[in-house]
């Protein structure tokens, strides 16, 4: 396994033998400006922004400024694995792709493009209830793929029901449920620009594809497209739900349930309570609550609370290896990566996330073994300092 990622370097370095330039930046600091010359400023608004002034957006760089790395010498470092067990599932490296809605914003093979990227790498994508493709078309996408399905748990029963119904029967193998997004935050960019992918009718392909949903309409949405947004938005975004009605979840899903968007101990302790497999310690990128702790500060009481009851995953401002290696050392089983793989769809579709992705594998697997450690396991708490 020894360079199994870190070897994309020599790629790139052999290419440039025959004076050919890497068609995407490698470095991570450079990729929101790369999509921004791209984009248009409402769907990069989108994509880049945060809730308020963007404090909880940077709250969560400044939580990884917090802890540093302290490399180890002469460990033999060579022959590393990245491998990792997330709910049972073996994944290669302990990274996946975090739900982002919309992506056809950013181009127009959307999530079909990055169900196609994560396939080949083996990395599990996680499709978004908002996704702009159905999620029959991104799981033929993902063929082989590892993939699990993040609801947006419509107000209506009969709806949840039929998603998570087709979510099963297209292979999504575990549940990911988005508690922090009940109703939109107050998001300037967006509002600056009037923008807002949903009542343009983009984002709504898998509800407007759903029988249940279907059934609720006087007309499919094919003929009358903004009856069909308006039957949708207040039926998904709007209500809050609580913890009694979780087991409506397990009813109805026989599969792994992770709750995504836990922020205090005691949520994570009440998710543990409720017979849940795993959370994700998430902010939803600083992009709910302004002025909110960085979501890597809530990681290490988190993980030691209930880290030995079920799986506690981690996003909202990795960036590069390093950032990965912090949050596995505070107690992250794996990370999910946002919005550095919705720049690299902007900038390439399919291959400008495969290389967004190898550039992270590969940068994670070179710092781990240069901070003297082979595998996931060797990391702790004493792997890092705090500033
Ligand atoms: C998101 N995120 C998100 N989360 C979710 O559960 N369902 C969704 O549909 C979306 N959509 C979405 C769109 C865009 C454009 C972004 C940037 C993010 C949140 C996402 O899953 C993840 O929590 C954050 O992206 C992590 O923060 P960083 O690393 O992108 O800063």
């Amino acid at each position: 396994m020894a360079g199994q990622f870190g070897s994309f370097q020599n790629e790139i370095y052999l290419q440039g033998l025959a004076d050919q330039l890497p068609p995407f930046t490698n470095d991570p600091t450079r990729l929101e400006a790369a999509a921004r010359e791209k984009l248009e400023p409402g769907p990069f608004g989108y994509v880049v922004g945060g809730a308020g002034a963007g404090a909880t957006v940077a709250a969560n760089r400044e939580a990884f400024g917090r802890w540093r790395i302290v490399p180890r010498m002469l460990t033999g470092a060579n022959n590393r694995d990245l491998a990792v067990s997330v709910l049972g599932q073996d994944m290669p490296a302990p990274v996946m792709l975090a739900p982002v809605g919309v992506q056809s914003i950013v181009h127009p093979d959307g999530e079909l493009a990055t169900a196609r990227a994560a396939a080949e790498l083996g990395l599990t994508m996680v499709l978004s209830t908002a996704s702009s493709h159905t999620m029959e078309d991104v799981a033929e996408a993902s063929g082989d793929g590892p993939r699990w399905y993040q609801l947006y748990w419509p107000n209506d029963n009969e709806v949840a029901i039929s998603l998570l119904q087709r979510a099963k029967a297209a292979g999504f193998t575990a549940l990911v449920v988005t508690l922090d997004t009940w109703t939109l935050a107050w998001r300037p960019n967006d509002l600056d620009q009037a923008y807002l992918p949903f009542i343009r009718g983009i984002g709504n392909a898998i509800p407007f594809s759903d029988p249940a949903f279907r059934a609720r309409l006087a007309k499919p949405p094919e003929e009358d497209l903004n009856a069909a947004i308006l039957q949708w938005i207040p039926m998904f975004t709007g209500t809050d739900h609580r913890w009694d009605q979780l087991p409506f979840l397990r009813e109805h899903w026989d599969g792994p349930i992770v709750l995504k968007g836990i922020q205090h101990v005691d949520d994570a302790r009440r998710a543990s309570d409720a017979g849940m497999d795993g959370i994700i310690v998430s902010n939803h990128g600083g992009r709910q609550v302004d002025g909110a702790i960085g979501a890597l500060d809530a990681l290490p009481e988190i993980a030691a609370a209930v880290g030995d009851q079920l799986d506690v995953l981690f996003d909202s401002g990795v960036r590069t290896g390093g950032d990965v290696i912090k949050a596995l050392a505070l107690g992250a089983k794996a990370v999910l990566l946002g919005r550095p793989f919705v720049y690299g769809l902007a900038l390439g579709g399919e291959a400008g996330v495969r290389h967004v992705l190898r550039g992270i594998l590969a940068d994670l697997d070179l710092t781990l073994g240069l901070s003297g450690n082979r595998t996931p396991a060797d990391l702790s708490a004493d792997t890092l300092r705090r500033m």
